[in-house]
């Protein structure tokens, strides 16, 4: 028996990898993360499965229903949203599973900062412009920042900023990054990214306040000035001149053929 912990992407419900499609087919269990992971994923469940939301349960319920699963030999399909690397909750289930020594895979899944780039049509590192993104939030109700990890102290780098869990505070993310960013720096909001109802709002920090005073809840702030560059260079891998493994060029190829 093996719990497989699923990325189950960003909305859109084919955005999931085959694997994870395959594997919630072959689980007769499935835990599903509530209101984020698409409830057409479920389709995928076998005949008789048992689908259990998992929204409304307390953590050590959760591991009860993996834990029952386990000891009945059931194989489980655990889908969280995007991927599973970042505010999945899904380390905290992996502690409890490690402690009962109940076994599991994890098969990743499309973050939703990279549906919120494909919506935006944009690359987020653009040469000389910008070359990291920063995963971040501002801190929760029940998420506080490590001291550490500021937004001002993040912004003060000029990466690319992917502020997840903050539309709710627009305000405070704008008053700490103009500073560094300055007003006319370009910011978009995207709202439920890839689904069939998703929306794009592409402002600047000194105007995305107004323009997207009627967003709330599933929408990533992206900021930086890679969105709207277009004044950038060309990357090197591409370049006629660029002796590389796979295109040897010039007279003492680094790595000839
Ligand atoms: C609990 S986190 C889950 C992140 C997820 N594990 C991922 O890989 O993106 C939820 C936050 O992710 C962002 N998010 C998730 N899905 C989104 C989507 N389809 N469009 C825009 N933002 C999304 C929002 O900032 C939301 O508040």
């Amino acid at each position: 028996m093996t719990v497989h912990f699923i990325g189950a992407g960003p909305g859109a419900a084919d955005l999931i990898t085959l694997r994870g499609r395959d594997l919630i087919a072959a689980c007769p269990v499935c835990l599903y993360a509530g209101s984020l992971v698409p409830e057409a994923l479920l389709s995928h469940c076998p005949p008789g499965a048992r689908i259990v939301n998992t929204a409304p349960l307390s953590l050590d319920q959760i591991i009860d229903e993996i834990a029952s699963a386990h000891a009945a030999g059931h194989d489980v399909a655990r889908l969280h949203s995007g991927d599973l690397s970042v505010w999945s909750a899904m380390g905290e289930q992996l502690r409890r599973l490690r402690a009962k020594g109940i076994p599991f895979e994890i098969t990743p899944g499309v973050p939703s900062f990279a549906a919120a780039a494909a919506a935006l049509q944009s690359e987020l590192t653009l040469p000389g412009i910008a070359q990291s993104v920063v995963l971040t939030r501002t801190p929760g109700r029940a998420s506080a920042m490590p001291p550490g990890e500021t937004l001002t102290g993040f912004a003060a780098t000029g990466a690319t900023l992917a502020i997840h869990l903050s539309i709710h505070a627009l305000a405070r993310v704008v008053a700490d990054l103009i500073p560094h960013y300055g007003p006319d720096c370009p910011v978009a909001v995207v709202w439920r990214a890839s689904w069939p109802d998703q929306r794009v709002i592409r402002s600047t920090l000194a105007r995305i306040e107004a323009e997207a005073e009627d967003i709330d809840r599933t929408a990533l702030i992206l900021v930086g000035p890679a969105l709207a560059a277009e004044g950038f260079d060309d990357s090197r891998l591409y370049a006629a001149d660029y002796d590389r493994r796979y295109r040897p060029t010039g007279p003492n190829p680094r790595f000839p053929e």
